[in-house]
């Protein structure tokens, strides 16, 4: 028998009572499920979990996405994203070292978007008895219900594109303004061109709606959405402008301190999430992340 506390004022809750290293029967799968869809964002403490029990745990909630960053899957296990800020001897990253600089929903930009994540803390940076690199989280859903009654018609008809490449100009155009100030030595791997064409833009509503729970949320964000479609350039910017504020503003958010041993999942329906880089080496912080595919939006 799982046991649910909620952490988070609209998204996040603990569940303990599990240790996912053992198998886990369809009765307790089920509690876990509807604890997951139910808070959005949920954490399970003080797991020990190898890489392979980490893919069987969260293959049940469907089928793993491989990342497109292939430079930064775990050694053996594809379905692994390694984000990291560790690099090996020669000076080579071995994982993401930047993810989630900016608010998003993983893999927003994919036909099928992910369903949710899980992120594995293998090692959490501390400073003097801090731990360092939290993660934010915004409830898209109950950003969107907060919203008036007419800003949500206003909604209803429009759709966003969601581009990866966007997202890569953004992020080296940052990268570059942060090394030229002496505040980052991050170097990312650069897209071959085979790599680009297995993410191509595309179309979403951005009023969506939970292909579980039913629920509407707000589905778009910074760091992937690069235009509001058939709206004027000013209008968008604008509108644009106001819903990523809108979704990240204090009182919808959950802020995760992490714990070494922590499996967090979120929804990438109903919450974006951010990283926050505040610690640089010789802290390490070494995460594994699984990722689920989605269906298309509606
Ligand atoms: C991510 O955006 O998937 C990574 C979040 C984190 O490292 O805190």
């Amino acid at each position: 028998m799982i046991t649910v506390n909620r952490i988070g004022k609209h998204c996040g809750a603990e569940i303990s009572g599990i240790d996912l290293s053992q198998p886990i029967d369809d009765d307790t799968f089920a509690q876990i499920s509807k604890a997951f869809f139910d808070n959005e964002v949920v954490v399970f403490r003080d797991q020990d979990i190898t890489p392979g029990q980490q893919v069987a745990f969260t293959s049940r909630f469907g089928t793993l996405e491989p990342h497109v960053r292939k430079e930064s899957r775990l050694s053996g296990h594809p379905e692994i994203l390694v984000v990291s800020n560790i690099v090996g001897d020669d000076g080579t990253p071995i994982g993401a070292q930047d993810a989630g600089r900016f608010w998003h929903s993983d893999q927003s930009y994919k036909r099928e978007p992910s369903l949710l994540s899980a992120l594995y803390a293998v090692e959490v940076p501390v400073q003097n008895g801090k731990v360092l690199g939290d993660t934010e989280f915004a409830s898209t859903t109950a950003a969107h219900d907060a919203l008036p009654e007419d800003m949500k018609r206003r909604l209803q008809p429009l759709r966003n594109v969601h581009s990866y490449v966007h997202y890569r100009a953004k992020n080296r155009r940052a990268q570059l303004a942060e090394r030229e100030r002496g505040a980052s030595e991050v170097t990312e791997y650069e897209l071959s061109e085979s790599q680009i064409q297995t993410v191509p833009d595309s179309e979403a509503p951005i009023v969506r709606t939970h292909p579980v729970t039913g629920r509407k949320g707000l589905f778009i964000n910074e760091g992937h959405t690069s235009r509001i479609t058939g709206l004027p350039r000013d209008e968008a910017e604008r509108l644009m402008t106001f819903l990523c504020g809108h979704i990240t503003s204090p009182e919808f958010r959950y802020v995760h301190r992490w714990r070494r041993g922590d499996l967090l999942m979120w929804d990438n329906v109903a919450v974006q999430h951010k990283a926050t880089f505040d610690y640089r080496l010789p802290l390490r912080r070494l995460m594994y992340r699984t990722t689920v595919r989605g269906t298309a939006p509606f």
